[in-house]
Order: C-alpha cells, then sequence, then structure tokens
C-alpha cells in the first residue's frame, strides 16, 4: 500500500468511508493511522473448495463492532489452518476475514471503555469463525470482546502468546482449581513442540513446576529442555494398552493432542490428577474406561478458550504476564506476512510446526 494513501488521524481527518455511527466517535493520535483500503487475507468458498487470498478492502466491509483496531499482529493457530484451507469446518460463513486473534491499537470507539490510542487484544470469540478475523490491517469488533493489553505484555509479545499460549494458561488455571500443585510430582504436555505445547512447557516452568515434554520429534528434544522442560519423552513411549491402569507417573497434563495420547494420559494419572484436555490433533475419538475415575479419582477438564468468559479471560491474561509469562517467547516465534499465511497453514496441518508462526501487519508501538 502507497504511504500516500494513508490518512493521520487529526491531521487530516477524512472518515466519509466509515459508517456514520463512527463520525461521532472519539479520536486521537497515537501513533494508529487510517486509511481508504487495506490488506486483508479473506477466504472464500467455491464449488465446494475452500480458499484463501490476500485482497484489498474497507472498513465498511468488516463485520459490526463497537471499535475499530489498527493490527499490529495476529498469528497462526492450528484452527487458523483448519479454517482457510477448508481441512475443518470452521468458518460459518463465506466470504471471510481469517485469524482468529490479533493484538493491535484502538483507531475508533463508541463504547467508554476504550478510548483511541488503547492497546488491546481479542482471541476466540468467533473471530476468524463467523466475524471477520485478526490476518487483516483493521479490525472490527464488539467492545465485549476487547481485552486490554497488560502493561507488562507488548504487542508482539501478545501475539506470541495468542490464542495458543492464552489455552495453555488457562489449562493451567483450570488444573490449579481442581488441585494441581508444585508438591504434587511432575507435570506432562503432549504435542509438546506445537503453538500450545510450547507455551504449556514454558508457563508450568515459569510457575515452577516440573515438565516433562512429549513430543514425536526426537530432533527436538534440546530445543525442548532449552524451553523449560527437564524431561523429554518419545512419542513411542505411549503403546497400546497394557491395561486400564498403568504406573501412575503425572500431576497435571496439558493435552492439546488427544485421540489414543489422551487415552494413554488417563491411565497414567497420578491419584487425584487433572488432565486438561484441548485439543484434536491425533484424532477425536477416546478409548477409556471408568477405571481411572473411579479408582484414582482422576479428573478430565474440557478447555474452551474461544467462549471462555470475560472475567477469567482476564484473570488468565493477568498470569500469562506475571507468574506463568512464558520465558522464552523468542526462540520459539517465526515472523511473517499475511503473503506468507498459505505456507505456516501446510506447515501446521502436517505436523510440522516449531513453536508459532505471528503475522506482522503493522509497525505499532
Ligand atoms: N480448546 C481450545 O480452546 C483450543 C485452543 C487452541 C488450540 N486448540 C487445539 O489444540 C491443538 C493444537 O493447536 P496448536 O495451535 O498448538 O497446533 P500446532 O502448533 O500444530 O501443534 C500441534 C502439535 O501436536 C502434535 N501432533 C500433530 N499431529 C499429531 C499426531 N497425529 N499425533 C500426535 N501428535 C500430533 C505435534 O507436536 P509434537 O510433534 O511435538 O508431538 C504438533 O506440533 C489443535 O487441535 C487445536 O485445534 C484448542
Amino acid at each position: 500500500m502507497e504511504q500516500s494513501e494513508k490518512i493521520f488521524i487529526c491531521e487530516h481527518v477524512n472518515l466519509s468511508y466509515l459508517m456514520k455511527d463512527f463520525l461521532s466517535a472519539k479520536t486521537s493520535k497515537r501513533g494508529s493511522e487510517l486509511v481508504d483500503q487495506f490488506s486483508a487475507f479473506r477466504v472464500f468458498q467455491e464449488d465446494q473448495k475452500v480458499y484463501g487470498k490476500v485482497v484489498e478492502t474497507q472498513i465498511d466491509d468488516l463485520s459490526e463492532g463497537d471499535v475499530v483496531a489498527q493490527v499490529a499482529y495476529s498469528c497462526v493457530n492450528y484452527k487458523d489452518a483448519l479454517a482457510a484451507t477448508g481441512t475443518g469446518k470452521i468458518m460459518r460463513r463465506f466470504p471471510l476475514i481469517g485469524g482468529i486473534d490479533f493484538s493491535g491499537r484502538i483507531v475508533l470507539s463508541k463504547d467508554e471503555r476504550f478510548a483511541v490510542g488503547d492497546a488491546i487484544l481479542v482471541t476466540g470469540c468467533g473471530l476468524g469463525e463467523n466475524h471477520d478475523g485478526g490476518f487483516s490491517e483493521y479490525v472490527r469488533v464488539p467492545a465485549d470482546w476487547v481485552v486490554p493489553l497488560p502493561k507488562e505484555l507488548d504487542l508482539r509479545e501478545s501475539m506470541a502468546i495468542g490464542t495458543a499460549g492464552f489455552t495453555a494458561a488457562l489449562s493451567v488455571v483450570e488444573m490449579e482449581r481442581n488441585g494441581l500443585s508444585k508438591t504434587n510430582g511432575r507435570t506432562i504436555v503432549t504435542g509438546a513442540t506445537g503453538g500450545v505445547g510450547s507455551l504449556a512447557v514454558q508457563c508450568l516452568a515459569a510457575a515452577g513446576y516440573e515438565v516433562t515434554a512429549l513430543t514425536r520429534k526426537d530432533g527436538e528434544h534440546d530445543f525442548l529442555m532449552s524451553i523449560g522442560a527437564t524431561e523429554v519423552l518419545s512419542g513411542d513411549v505411549v503403546g497400546e494398552a497394557a491395561g486400564p491402569l498403568e504406573k501412575a507417573r503425572w500431576s497435571g497434563a496439558v493435552d492439546p493432542v488427544g485421540g489414543r495420547i489422551l487415552s494413554w494420559l488417563t491411565r497414567t494419572m497420578q491419584p487425584g490428577g487433572a488432565v486438561a484436555c484441548s485439543g484434536l490433533t491425533a484424532g477425536t475419538d477416546l478409548d477409556l474406561t471408568v477405571l481411572p475415575f473411579i479408582l484414582r479419582g482422576i479428573k478430565l477438564l474440557g478447555i474452551d478458550s474461544s467462549m471462555c468468559p470475560m472475567t477469567k479471560r482476564q484473570e488468565v491474561w493477568q498470569r500469562l504476564s506475571t507468574d506463568l509469562k512464558p520465558g522464552h517467547l523468542q526462540s520459539i516465534v517465526t515472523e511473517i506476512s499475511i503473503l506468507e499465511l498459505q505456507n505456516a497453514f501446510e506447515t501446521l496441518l502436517a505436523g510440522k510446526a516449531r513453536g508459532r508462526f505471528i503475522v506482522k501487519l503493522a509497525e505499532l508501538q
């Protein structure tokens, strides 16, 4: 986009292209800017085929909302890859801009809780599923979805964490509510080199838990030790069930993998242990018996980051910015542009991800 097309608020106010609702909105200049046209990665469905491409669009074309933000960063989650390629039925309408999360600064607000210039983030809530998402230079969202950026995080860090890190931290918070404590023994993270996994390893390590990382990638053991694991197991430890109960090893488990890995976790949890189940990369079917539940009192906790209530959302982001703050964000992040999304989707769907792809949309402080 040409720099000359851009209009700085308060220097050249030209809001004719905005909904008239926004004409009375408060505006100020804190480095963010509005433009007539901007780029976004929009997903289309034609003849049962789902595909995405970068298009030029404008504010009026975005899904409705009380605030407009200029996006600094988005990131690529497994769900984004399922959605944009049609591999999973994630998007409920087409065409739709992809991206289930973003961070940025507000450029227009008609909600008194938020002012122009505020640094914010949004994860889930239907973004990139039924509401135009974060793979866009601008996003318009309901104010009720907006989380003020914690002061201990910057815009880039917040999307290095993103939905994956939020899910990891929500898993820890829920396990702690269900009895997990540092004195109970070792925790385990499955799919440990992926987004949720690599951030769960870091969150647990930051909070002082002993963490075992389970990965199928034999070449990544040193990487996992470098981000906070104190033991790494290869995927082949998960064999066929020898019985409904095996040696009890874990006080807590963050599991974004599901399938036979989750079945194995239920057989190997310590008495009273909690498993936080968030994902399905190894499948949706579960082969379980009730015995770990009734003989060891284990707990299987469902984790839904997308529709998490706002009070819990803010609590989890507060912890992500303090005692659960991942200590090795830089070493897990690959920065890309929206032109490189397709390649990132393929990497995630092939199970080859190491850490996170973050998508830079603008240089904002
Ligand atoms: N419930 C929620 O709110 C929520 C939020 C975010 C994500 N999720 C879900 O969590 C899962 C992970 O998301 P992500 O963004 O972290 O994805 P990701 O970055 O692609 O990581 C997934 C990891 O799972 C492991 N894996 C992949 N295929 C596997 C297979 N066939 N068998 C065993 N392990 C496999 C791999 O780790 P290793 O190679 O190290 O084993 C891979 O890196 C997805 O299912 C996603 O939809 C749910």
